[in-house]
Protein backbone atom coordinates (compact mmCIF):
# COMPACT_ATOMS: atom_id res chain seq x y z
CA UNK A 1 0.00 0.00 0.00
CA UNK A 2 1.34 3.41 -0.64
CA UNK A 3 1.75 5.52 2.14
CA UNK A 4 1.83 9.51 2.15
CA UNK A 5 3.71 11.45 4.28
CA UNK A 6 1.93 14.99 4.48
CA UNK A 7 3.79 17.97 6.44
CA UNK A 8 2.80 21.27 7.46
CA UNK A 9 5.61 23.83 9.18
CA UNK A 10 3.39 27.10 8.37
CA UNK A 11 2.32 29.10 11.66
CA UNK A 12 -0.65 31.29 9.88
CA UNK A 13 -3.14 28.59 9.67
CA UNK A 14 -6.42 28.88 7.63
CA UNK A 15 -4.15 32.07 5.29
CA UNK A 16 -1.39 29.82 5.01
CA UNK A 17 -0.51 29.25 1.18
CA UNK A 18 1.30 26.72 1.59
CA UNK A 19 -1.50 24.39 3.46
CA UNK A 20 -3.73 24.56 0.36
CA UNK A 21 -1.40 23.47 -1.78
CA UNK A 22 0.06 20.87 0.67
CA UNK A 23 -3.69 19.79 1.03
CA UNK A 24 -4.21 19.98 -3.01
CA UNK A 25 -1.64 18.58 -3.63
CA UNK A 26 -2.52 14.77 -1.16
CA UNK A 27 -6.15 15.54 -2.71
CA UNK A 28 -4.72 14.95 -5.90
CA UNK A 29 -2.25 11.92 -5.47
CA UNK A 30 -4.55 10.00 -3.41
CA UNK A 31 -6.61 10.48 -6.79
CA UNK A 32 -3.87 8.14 -7.94
CA UNK A 33 -4.16 5.70 -5.32
CA UNK A 34 -7.24 5.41 -3.83
CA UNK A 35 -6.27 3.08 -1.08
CA UNK A 36 -3.32 5.15 0.34
CA UNK A 37 -2.66 5.88 3.74
CA UNK A 38 -2.05 9.78 4.58
CA UNK A 39 0.07 10.05 7.91
CA UNK A 40 -0.18 13.87 9.10
CA UNK A 41 2.88 15.86 10.59
CA UNK A 42 1.55 19.30 11.68
CA UNK A 43 4.75 20.69 12.62
CA UNK A 44 3.03 23.99 14.23
CA UNK A 45 0.01 21.63 15.91
CA UNK A 46 2.33 19.33 16.95
CA UNK A 47 5.62 20.96 17.10
CA UNK A 48 8.96 19.18 17.71
CA UNK A 49 11.33 20.08 20.25
CA UNK A 50 14.56 21.72 18.98
CA UNK A 51 17.50 19.17 19.30
CA UNK A 52 19.18 19.01 22.41
CA UNK A 53 22.25 16.72 21.62
CA UNK A 54 22.63 14.51 18.99
CA UNK A 55 19.37 12.62 17.60
CA UNK A 56 18.51 9.72 19.56
CA UNK A 57 15.04 9.15 18.34
CA UNK A 58 14.42 7.36 15.17
CA UNK A 59 10.88 7.28 14.98
CA UNK A 60 10.54 10.46 12.38
CA UNK A 61 13.52 8.58 10.10
CA UNK A 62 11.28 5.56 10.37
CA UNK A 63 8.24 7.10 9.44
CA UNK A 64 10.36 8.85 6.62
CA UNK A 65 11.66 5.58 5.01
CA UNK A 66 8.40 4.05 5.14
CA UNK A 67 6.68 7.08 2.92
CA UNK A 68 5.99 6.53 -0.45
CA UNK A 69 5.66 10.13 -1.01
CA UNK A 70 6.47 12.84 0.83
CA UNK A 71 4.49 15.83 0.45
CA UNK A 72 5.87 19.22 2.61
CA UNK A 73 4.88 22.68 2.93
CA UNK A 74 7.64 24.88 3.17
CA UNK A 75 6.93 28.66 3.67
CA UNK A 76 10.16 30.92 3.43
CA UNK A 77 10.45 32.77 6.76
CA UNK A 78 13.41 35.10 7.15
CA UNK A 79 14.91 33.71 3.89
CA UNK A 80 14.50 29.97 4.65
CA UNK A 81 12.37 27.43 5.63
CA UNK A 82 10.48 27.71 9.28
CA UNK A 83 12.57 26.99 12.33
CA UNK A 84 9.29 24.14 13.24
CA UNK A 85 10.45 22.13 9.81
CA UNK A 86 14.28 22.38 10.82
CA UNK A 87 13.42 21.00 13.52
CA UNK A 88 12.06 17.45 11.77
CA UNK A 89 15.14 17.97 9.66
CA UNK A 90 16.87 17.67 12.86
CA UNK A 91 15.48 14.41 13.70
CA UNK A 92 15.85 12.86 10.10
CA UNK A 93 19.50 12.87 9.60
CA UNK A 94 21.21 9.91 11.24
CA UNK A 95 24.19 8.48 10.24
CA UNK A 96 23.51 5.02 8.99
CA UNK A 97 20.02 5.24 8.93
CA UNK A 98 19.43 7.90 6.23
CA UNK A 99 22.91 8.37 5.04
CA UNK A 100 25.93 7.18 5.96
CA UNK A 101 29.99 8.33 5.40
CA UNK A 102 32.15 6.33 3.36
CA UNK A 103 35.88 7.42 1.63
CA UNK A 104 34.44 9.09 -1.38
CA UNK A 105 32.28 11.46 1.49
CA UNK A 106 28.32 10.88 2.61
CA UNK A 107 26.27 8.87 0.69
CA UNK A 108 22.24 9.30 0.88
CA UNK A 109 20.25 5.74 2.09
CA UNK A 110 17.28 6.47 1.04
CA UNK A 111 15.89 5.81 -2.92
CA UNK A 112 12.39 5.23 -4.73
CA UNK A 113 10.55 8.09 -2.91
CA UNK A 114 9.15 11.11 -4.34
CA UNK A 115 9.64 14.55 -2.27
CA UNK A 116 7.14 16.90 -3.40
CA UNK A 117 7.87 20.66 -1.50
CA UNK A 118 5.38 23.36 -1.70
CA UNK A 119 7.17 26.55 -1.22
CA UNK A 120 5.75 29.88 -0.64
CA UNK A 121 7.36 33.19 -0.28
CA UNK A 122 6.07 36.83 -0.16
CA UNK A 123 8.91 37.93 -2.73
CA UNK A 124 10.39 36.24 -5.77
CA UNK A 125 13.87 34.82 -5.50
CA UNK A 126 15.11 32.55 -7.63
CA UNK A 127 17.82 29.96 -6.76
CA UNK A 128 21.26 31.44 -6.62
CA UNK A 129 19.85 34.95 -5.69
CA UNK A 130 21.65 35.72 -2.42
CA UNK A 131 18.60 36.11 -0.57
CA UNK A 132 17.30 32.41 -1.41
CA UNK A 133 17.99 29.70 0.81
CA UNK A 134 14.84 27.94 0.93
CA UNK A 135 14.81 25.66 -2.22
CA UNK A 136 18.00 25.18 -2.71
CA UNK A 137 18.46 24.53 1.05
CA UNK A 138 15.59 21.80 0.62
CA UNK A 139 17.01 20.31 -2.56
CA UNK A 140 20.45 20.01 -0.74
CA UNK A 141 18.73 18.36 2.45
CA UNK A 142 17.37 15.92 0.62
CA UNK A 143 20.20 15.20 -1.71
CA UNK A 144 21.98 14.19 1.35
CA UNK A 145 19.79 11.63 2.05
CA UNK A 146 19.46 10.27 -1.45
CA UNK A 147 16.49 11.82 -2.61
CA UNK A 148 15.45 14.19 -5.38
CA UNK A 149 12.75 16.76 -4.17
CA UNK A 150 10.34 18.01 -6.66
CA UNK A 151 9.40 21.87 -5.71
CA UNK A 152 6.26 23.79 -7.00
CA UNK A 153 6.65 27.76 -6.06
CA UNK A 154 4.27 30.32 -5.18
CA UNK A 155 6.12 33.58 -4.90
CA UNK A 156 5.44 36.85 -4.71
CA UNK A 157 2.24 36.44 -2.70
CA UNK A 158 3.26 39.43 -0.59
CA UNK A 159 3.12 41.48 -4.08
CA UNK A 160 -0.59 42.42 -4.92
CA UNK A 161 -4.31 39.74 -4.29
CA UNK A 162 -3.75 39.08 -7.70
CA UNK A 163 -0.15 38.35 -8.06
CA UNK A 164 -0.67 35.39 -5.09
CA UNK A 165 -4.01 34.54 -6.75
CA UNK A 166 -1.76 33.91 -10.26
CA UNK A 167 1.26 31.89 -8.02
CA UNK A 168 -1.09 29.98 -6.50
CA UNK A 169 -2.76 28.72 -9.43
CA UNK A 170 0.27 28.51 -11.18
CA UNK A 171 1.86 26.10 -8.37
CA UNK A 172 -1.63 24.13 -8.50
CA UNK A 173 -0.83 23.25 -12.47
CA UNK A 174 2.53 22.00 -11.34
CA UNK A 175 0.96 19.85 -8.75
CA UNK A 176 -1.24 18.31 -11.21
CA UNK A 177 1.56 17.49 -13.64
CA UNK A 178 3.43 15.90 -10.54
CA UNK A 179 0.57 13.64 -9.74
CA UNK A 180 0.08 12.97 -13.11
CA UNK A 181 3.33 11.90 -13.18
CA UNK A 182 2.67 8.88 -10.92
CA UNK A 183 2.21 5.49 -11.54
CA UNK A 184 -1.05 4.49 -10.20
CA UNK A 185 0.36 1.55 -9.03
CA UNK A 186 -2.26 0.36 -6.12
CA UNK A 187 -5.44 2.12 -7.96
C1 LIG B 1 7.52 35.51 9.94
C2 LIG B 1 7.48 35.69 8.45
C3 LIG B 1 8.66 35.90 7.76
C4 LIG B 1 8.64 36.05 6.37
N1 LIG B 1 9.82 36.22 5.71
C5 LIG B 1 9.82 36.30 4.36
C6 LIG B 1 11.04 36.38 3.63
O1 LIG B 1 12.13 36.37 4.17
N2 LIG B 1 10.98 36.47 2.29
C7 LIG B 1 9.78 36.47 1.61
O2 LIG B 1 9.79 36.53 0.39
N3 LIG B 1 8.61 36.37 2.27
C8 LIG B 1 8.60 36.27 3.63
N4 LIG B 1 7.41 36.15 4.30
C9 LIG B 1 6.16 36.01 3.53
C10 LIG B 1 5.80 34.53 3.41
O3 LIG B 1 6.80 33.83 2.70
C11 LIG B 1 4.45 34.36 2.72
O4 LIG B 1 3.46 34.94 3.58
C12 LIG B 1 4.10 32.92 2.43
O5 LIG B 1 2.74 32.85 2.02
C13 LIG B 1 4.32 32.03 3.64
O6 LIG B 1 3.77 30.73 3.44
P1 LIG B 1 2.48 30.33 4.27
O7 LIG B 1 1.38 31.26 3.78
O8 LIG B 1 2.20 28.91 3.93
O9 LIG B 1 2.79 30.50 5.72
C14 LIG B 1 7.41 36.01 5.69
C15 LIG B 1 6.21 35.81 6.40
C16 LIG B 1 6.25 35.63 7.76
C17 LIG B 1 4.96 35.39 8.50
Amino acid sequence: MTTILHVDSSTLGEGSVTRELTAYAVERFKAHHPNAKVERLDLVADPIPHLMGRPEDQSFANQLKAADTIIIGAPTYNFTIPTQLKAWFDRLAIAGETFRYTENGPEGLLKDKRVIVAIASGGVYEEGHSFEHNQSYVRAFFQFLGLEAEFVVANGVAISADSKLQAISKAKTGIDQLAAADEPVDA
